[in-house]
C-alpha cells in the first residue's frame, strides 16, 4: 500500500505551499507521498490506496467549501477509516469571522469516520512565511511521523 495521499485545493496558493512544505519535510524521512488535486479525483479507490491521508483546503465565501473539495468531502461521510491516519490543513484570514472552518470540517468527518487525526490540524493565516509558521508545520509532520511509527508497532 502507499503511505500517504495528500489532496489539496489551492486557489491563491498559500495551501499549496503549507502542502510542499509538509510534502518537503516527510520527503526528508523518506516517506512515499503522493499529492492530488479534489479536481483529479474521481473515486473511492483512491482514498483506499493510502496509509495515510492529509486533506488541505482554503476556506472560501465566509465559511464553505472549495467547490473542488466538495466531492472528496462526501465521499468521506461513506468511508471508513478506522486504521487511518488523516491529517487536515488549511489556510484563511483573520479578517473573517469563520476563520479556517474548512480544516474544523474535514476534522469533523475524520472524527465520524473514525480516523485517527494528527492534532493539532494546521489552520494557518495565508501562507508558511515565517518561522513560526515553519515551526507549525514542522510540528506537524513529526507527529503524523510519530503517529506512523507507533501504529507500526502494535
Ligand atoms: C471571497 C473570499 C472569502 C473568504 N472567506 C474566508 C473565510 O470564511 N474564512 C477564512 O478563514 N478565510 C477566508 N478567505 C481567505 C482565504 O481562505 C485565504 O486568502 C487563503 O489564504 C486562500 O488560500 P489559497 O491561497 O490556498 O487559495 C476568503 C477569501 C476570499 C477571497
Amino acid at each position: 500500500m502507499k503511505k500517504i495521499g495528500m489532496f489539496l485545493a489551492s486557489m491563491t496558493g498559500n495551501t499549496e505551499a503549507i502542502g510542499n512544505e509538509i510534502k518537503k519535510q516527510l520527503y526528508e524521512f523518506q516517506v512515499d507521498i503522493y499529492l492530488m488535486e479534489y479536481i483529479d479525483c474521481e473515486a473511492d479507490f483512491m482514498l483506499e490506496d493510502y496509509e495515510i491521508l492529509l486533506f488541505g483546503a482554503y476556506t472560501w465565501g465566509d465559511g464553505i467549501l472549495p467547490f473542488e473539495a466538495e466531492k472528496t468531502y462526501e465521499l468521506l461521510s461513506k468511508y471508513d477509516l478506522t486504521g487511518k491516519i488523516v491529517g487536515v490543513f488549511g489556510s484563511g484570514d483573520f479578517a473573517y469571522p469563520n476563520y479556517c472552518v474548512v480544516v474544523d470540517m474535514f476534522e469533523e468527518r475524520a472524527r465520524q469516520q473514525n480516523g485517527k487525526l494528527v492534532l493539532p490540524s494546521i489552520r494557518m493565516e495565508l501562507g508558511p512565511d515565517s518561522e513560526g509558521k515553519l515551526q507549525i508545520i514542522k510540528d506537524f509532520t513529526n507527529s503524523i511521523k510519530e503517529m506512523y511509527q507507533w501504529s507500526l508497532q502494535k
